[in-house]
């Protein structure tokens, strides 16, 4: 089987998190800026456990400071997934990792990632569409610029408004009011929980934050009356099985509860995270799906309408990608 050619949608990863080590290698010579720390001897980056990787990452951003290093940044990431055959893709902007939710500023960048993306769209047959989220370690009053960016600029390139970032930190309610304001804006929600919180994480993040979509929502596993509810809500799992091996989140690929919360009816897609720190590819997620699990094409398109279902894009875009997949 060949499955770095089959077309693929991927819902789930944050567009700084997909920069080449040699991207931001790149960029922090331009700006002179020294990030040797956050690399290792053979360039790959360096951290040690999650909190720590959210540290480089913060890092690593801080390359990120105009227009055109966005653009180059999608143009690279786009590149990438396309070589995988990913034909549409969300990605989470992190304006709180990025000088803050300047609205001013952030227009431009979205600009400059929209111009790559219509660039990426019309050369390599790949759709790229934002959800701006809020850093959850950086507390609930910190998110309030990067939530007002995300509303104002709803509709276009921003599809969706979300929440990533530290999962242990603080409770879901206290974030509620950030969800409210982009629910009334009228913008899909998605929210990280579930990754390394147990099953009141995702409980509680349906509870209060009544999201669209879960990123991970793994954790769930351990109540079946939670999965039930999770089933029968039709609340989609953004689930990056190798970012989960890769920090430890669960133990091996065997271990993985993807089989056991798509047995159960819960809609499950698939997705890398941040493909280059998690040493992965969806073209690599495939094949260990299949190696674990025994997933064929059937699966994969399965996995792939259910994910197309539940993307933030308009349904023109829907049913143009429903093309690509066929
Ligand atoms: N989990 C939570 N927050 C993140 C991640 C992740 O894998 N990557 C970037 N922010
Ligand atoms: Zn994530």
């Amino acid at each position: 089987m060949n499955f770095q050619d089959m077309p693929k949608v991927e819902l789930h990863t944050h567009l700084e998190g997909c920069a080449p080590p040699e991207f931001i290698r790149m960029l922090a010579k331009e700006k002179g800026l020294d990030l040797s720390g956050i690399f290792n001897a053979d360039g790959t980056y360096a951290y040690r456990d999650f909190d720590h990787f959210l540290e480089v990452y913060e890092a690593a951003c801080t390359t990120l400071q105009g227009p055109q290093d966005f653009y180059r940044l999608t143009k690279a990431v786009l590149e990438e997934s396309a070589s995988h055959g990913v034909v549409y893709q969300e990605t989470f902007i992190s304006p709180d990792f990025c000088g803050g939710g300047d609205l001013g500023a952030w227009r431009e960048y979205l600009a400059a990632m929209e111009e790559a993306a219509a660039e990426a769209d019309r050369d390599l047959g790949i759709t790229l569409r934002g959800i701006v989220t809020v850093i959850r370690h950086f507390g609930p009053e910190a998110g309030k610029p990067a939530a007002h960016c995300g509303v104002e600029t709803f509709g276009g390139f921003v599809r969706g408004f979300g929440m990533a970032g530290g999962e242990m930190v603080g409770r879901p309610a206290d974030y509620s009011y950030l969800f409210d304001q982009a629910r009334e804006a009228g913008m899909p929600l998605h929210c990280h929980a579930g990754e390394w919180g147990g099953p009141s994480m995702v409980q509680e993040t349906l509870d209060h934050l009544k999201v669209d979509r879960i990123g991970h929502g793994i954790g769930a596993i351990d109540d079946p009356a939670l999965v039930q509810r999770l089933a029968d809500s039709g609340v989609t799992l953004e689930v990056c099985p190798g970012s989960n091996v890769f920090l430890g989140a669960v133990d091996s690929w065997e271990s993985h509860p993807i089989q056991k919360l798509r047995d159960a009816g819960v809609k499950v897609t698939v997705s890398t995270d941040d493909p280059p720190f998690f040493g992965t590819t969806m073209t690599r997620e495939y094949e260990m799906l299949n190696k674990t699990f025994g997933w064929t094409k059937p699966d994969f398109d399965e996995v792939n309408r259910t994910a197309l279902a539940a993307a933030f894009c308009d349904d023109a875009t829907r049913q143009t990608i429903a093309k690509r997949l066929d």
